[in-house]
């Protein structure tokens, strides 16, 4: 029996500090041996938002006790520990750099490689942890920063299909909770919200929905909520608008994503047809469902991460860093910490004004 890698894992992009060990079985389907996640909620909470220097501040105070904690959960001891891989972008660059210059002390304190990860790579990867998923594939990655169809060909080669050209999905979510009246984070509880309304009591605006092939528009939507909530009084209403809200977003992706499969066959005549869908708001029920239904009626096979690693966690950047190491593909130590870090390096930029799609 070989000895398969073990990897040690560290996130640090945004408000959670995070460290993983995984590895994998003699069939090479990877194992989660620890999976630490220390969340900033309280820290951010009142300020209805992530805040930099604090998310830096708490990376530094906790980053020492996540990576110990993961290391005593494996089982295993810090000298079978065979490379370590950190996120290095994209994310709050003095986030970044905490998790990053930590990952790089410690490989070269016990003399194994580093790998600097791609945080969106991590998300993209993430199904792995839980199912066997061969390339080429079509991803969705719905976040709280990015959304986007990718057709990921390989380990760190995608071709971006579709992108958002203004909001992020999570956003959308997270700025509707608020204009709701829920306390930040409240992009989960729009769905729960949403299960006790009229999903047709609010016509929301479906912006690019007839044009820009799988591109997607959220900020419209945004606008037409914040008008929407200085008229409703009842909590009724509320739940009304969450509803219609959700509704909207499922019929966006529904007519989106039938877009991205004719692309993505265009591009690979895939013999096997899967779509991944990633990122936290693939933790979203509603969203999956209509997904998986979709997935039936065009062929494709569907796969979702595990709830619990749809969000920022370090198992899935550990995952990259596996797929990295048996390739021997390394860092240098002076990898730098990189604020903005596309999938795809050669996809046109497509935000703001007088975008052209
Ligand atoms: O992937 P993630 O944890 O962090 C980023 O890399 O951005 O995604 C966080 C986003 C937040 O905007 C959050 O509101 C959203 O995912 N989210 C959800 C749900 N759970 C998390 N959005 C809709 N429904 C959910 N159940
Ligand atoms: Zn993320």
């Amino acid at each position: 029996m070989s000895k398969k890698p073990l990897i040690l894992g560290i996130e640090s992009s945004c408000d959670e500090t995070a460290a993983s060990l995984i590895t994998e079985n003699e069939e090479g389907v990877p194992i989660i041996l620890s999976n630490i996640i220390s969340s900033q909620v309280d820290v951010h909470k009142e300020f209805g938002g992530v805040v930099p220097e604090l998310a830096a501040r708490s990376h530094i105070e906790k980053i020492d006790w996540i990576v110990k904690k993961a290391i005593n959960e494996s089982g295993r001891g810090i000298e079978e520990i065979d490379a370590v891989a950190s996120t290095a972008g994209p994310g709050l660059i003095v986030c970044l750099s905490v998790g990053l210059s930590f990952g790089k002390a410690f490989a070269s304190t016990i003399n194994k490689p580093f790998i600097a990860v791609n945080h969106l790579e991590g998300h993209a990867l993430s199904p792995k942890l839980n199912s066997k998923i061969n390339y080429p594939y079509l991803l969705l990655l719905i976040s709280g920063g990015h959304s986007q169809y990718l057709s990921v060909q390989n380990l760190g080669k995608y071709k971006r299909l579709g992108t958002t050209i203004d909001d992020a999905l999570g956003e959308a979510f997270d700025k509707t909770a608020k204009l709701l009246g829920i306390e930040f984070p409240g992009g989960s509880q729009i769905e729960i919200f949403a299960k006790k309304g009229d999903p047709n009591k609010y016509e929301l605006p479906k912006p690019i929905f007839n044009k820009g092939g799988c591109n997607l528009s959220f900020a419209g939507l945004k606008t037409a909520i914040l008008k929407i909530s200085k008229t409703i009084n009842t909590e009724q209403e509320k739940f009304n608008l969450a509803a219609s809200f959700q509704k909207t977003i499922e019929d966006i992706l529904y007519k989106k994503t039938k877009i991205a499969f004719n692309e993505f066959e265009k591009l690979n005549n895939p013999q096997e047809k899967k779509f991944v869908v990633a990122g936290g708001v693939a933790a979203n029920k509603k969203i999956r469902s209509m997904l998986i239904d979709l997935c039936i009626e065009n062929n494709y096979e569907s796969i979702f991460p595990a709830i619990e690693l749809c969000g920022d966690n370090a198992a899935m950047i550990a995952m990259v860093g596996l797929e990295k190491f048996k390739l021997k593909e390394f860092s240098d130590l002076d990898h730098p910490a990189k604020p903005r870090w596309p999938l795809d390096e050669k996809a046109a930029f497509l935000k703001g004004a007088g975008v052209e799609l």
